[in-house]
């Protein structure tokens, strides 16, 4: 399956990403989570991103496109893949075709998460991450059996850097002013699923099962 996942931050990408994972045999590849392991390895991508990333501003096209086409060479990519947060840009889905046609790979369906504003803001401000596994909490809606403990590994969980009241505001503008055109444009290709993404995570997750066993 050659999926993509869209929403805006908090809208549960992640979350709905772990249980898609669970039931198929995809690699998931969230341009977030690989600019975040970029920085904790400080490499010179991770230093690149974390100018960006830190206010709450897309990283740029060019880095952006050239580490996604990179991942998808993988051989993993050759069962298809579930692309995370990508592409964001019109400039990035212009990219995305050549490269997904290069490998043999359209995408076949983009879901897209929605949820309204004021539920996004107690998302992300009470959102907890485990940077070891990636699991992901929310104190009140996921909480960890032990607080700030994963309950996978066991290590401590953070609240994200850019998981502030502020920098949601200006993740939510570049979603609303460079990200919606490229939902337009999949729209055109009738390739979006939108799901309401404001009910609870199973309930949530029923309906994006439904849609991606009916692709098979
Ligand atoms: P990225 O990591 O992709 O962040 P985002 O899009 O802002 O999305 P989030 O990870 O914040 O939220 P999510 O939708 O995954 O929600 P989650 O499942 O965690 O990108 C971060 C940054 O990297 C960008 O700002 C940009 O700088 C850069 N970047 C990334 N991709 C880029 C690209 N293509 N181009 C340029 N720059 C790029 O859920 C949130 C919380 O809500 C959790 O606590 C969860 O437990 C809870 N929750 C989830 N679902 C539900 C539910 N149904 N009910 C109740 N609670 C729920």
């Amino acid at each position: 399956m050659n999926i993509l996942i869209m929403g805006a931050a908090g809208s549960g990408k992640g979350t709905m990403s772990k249980k898609i994972l669970e039931r198929y045999d995809i690699p998931h590849i969230s341009t977030g989570n690989m600019f975040r392991s970029a920085i904790t390895e400080g490499t010179e991508l991770g230093r690149s991103a974390k100018l960006y990333m830190d206010q709450g501003h897309l990283v740029p096209d060019e880095i952006t496109i050239a580490m996604v086409r990179e991942r998808l060479k993988k051989d993993d990519c050759q069962r298809g893949y579930l692309l995370d947060g990508f592409p964001r840009t019109l400039g990035q889905a212009i990219a995305f075709e050549w490269i997904s046609a290069a490998i043999g790979k359209p995408v076949q369906a983009v879901i897209n998460l929605t949820v309204n504003l004021d539920d996004l803001a107690s998302r992300i401000t009470g959102r907890r991450l485990c940077q070891k596994c990636g699991a992901i909490y929310h104190i009140t809606h996921q909480p960890p059996k032990v607080d700030g403990i994963c309950d996978v590994c066991g290590n401590g969980l953070i609240h994200r850097s850019d998981d502030t009241i502020e920098q949601l505001a200006v993740r939510l503008r570049e979603h609303v002013i460079m990200t919606r055109p490229v939902l337009d444009h999949y729209r055109n290709l009738n390739l979006v699923y939108n799901v309401d993404a404001s009910r609870d995570i199973e309930t949530v997750w029923q309906d994006v099962d439904k849609i991606l066993a009916n692709l098979r």
